[in-house]
């Protein structure tokens, strides 16, 4: 497959930069993608939380808290990220929530959980099958008996990650910012229902005359895809009983047309 290396344009003049801090992807594209366009879309999602959070009884869980964009409207009682940059910038949003510093992996609540949330791709970002198979268990594990686990991915595409290889593709601007992305297909298993890939973000600096002035390079970002049925041979391995899978917030019937899938399942 291309090299990514290769495909960003060298512009002329302007200052390269290599973002090496691992977790700066998470902490300064993530809001910049969520301001980018498309992101309007993306506030669905806190309707749909929101209205889980209001029907049942506390203690509620965020995993992959992030900045607080959804739990400064449905403030849990725990907020779950590895990224203490994004711990810091959600405490500081949802006062009270209780923060926890530690992997999807092997995080230990306090006291289980009523029901945990996972929004905006995070079961995405866990690993391969085995790891996040592994993620699931210690969800369970953190969640009392016939509590629930809600969260939401992309439905894989497999004829458009292919033609997206490789191909730059511009989100947005937000003021003088600009965010790129390559996506770095590694594999399509169609029969087993899982594929990978590897994000690779650009921001530029642009000045008032649109001409680039910085370009910073990200660290790339893996992400694992899964068809509902794999998702669904999962979280049976894990211990879960599916509840309901929607293919969009407003509660749609998933479709093989749907862009996303979101699950609700119970201990
Ligand atoms: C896609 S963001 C979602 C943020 C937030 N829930 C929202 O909707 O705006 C995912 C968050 O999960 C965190 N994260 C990703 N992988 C993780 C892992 N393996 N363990 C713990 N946190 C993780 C990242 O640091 C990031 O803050």
């Amino acid at each position: 497959m291309t090299g990514v290396d290769q495909l960003w344009d060298v512009v002329d003049g302007a200052r390269w930069h290599v973002r090496d801090e691992p977790d700066a992807v998470r902490h300064e594209i993530l809001p910049l993608w969520n301001a980018t366009a498309g992101g309007g879309g993306q506030q669905a999602d806190v309707g749909f939380y929101l209205r889980l959070v209001a029907a049942t009884r506390r203690p509620v869980a965020e995993l992959g808290v992030g900045y607080g964009r959804v739990a400064r409207w449905t403030r849990p009682d725990y907020g779950v990220d590895e990224s203490v940059r994004m711990l810091r910038r959600s405490s500081a949003r949802v006062p009270g929530m209780t923060v926890v510093a530690a992997r999807m992996h092997d995080y230990v609540l306090s006291e289980p959980a009523r029901l945990s949330y996972a929004p905006q791709n995070l079961m995405s970002l866990l690993g391969p099958a085995d790891e996040t198979l592994e993620a699931l268990s210690t969800m369970r594990r953190n969640t009392e008996p016939r509590g629930e686990l809600a969260f939401d991915v992309t439905m894989p595409d497999w004829d458009r990650l292919h033609a997206q290889h490789g191909v730059r593709q511009v989100r947005g601007q937000v003021g003088n910012l600009r965010l790129s992305y390559v996506a770095e297909l590694l594999s399509v298993d169609a029969a087993a229902g899982q594929g990978a890939l590897r994000m690779h973000h650009l921001v530029e600096r642009v000045d008032a005359s649109g001409r680039v002035r910085t370009q910073i390079r990200y660290p790339p970002l893996p992400v694992h895809y899964f068809t509902p049925l794999r998702w669904s041979a999962l979280l049976a391995r894990a211990g879960w009983l599916v509840q309901d899978c929607w293919g969009g917030f407003g509660n749609e019937p998933l479709r093989t047309t749907s862009r996303q899938q979101v699950w609700l399942v119970r201990r």
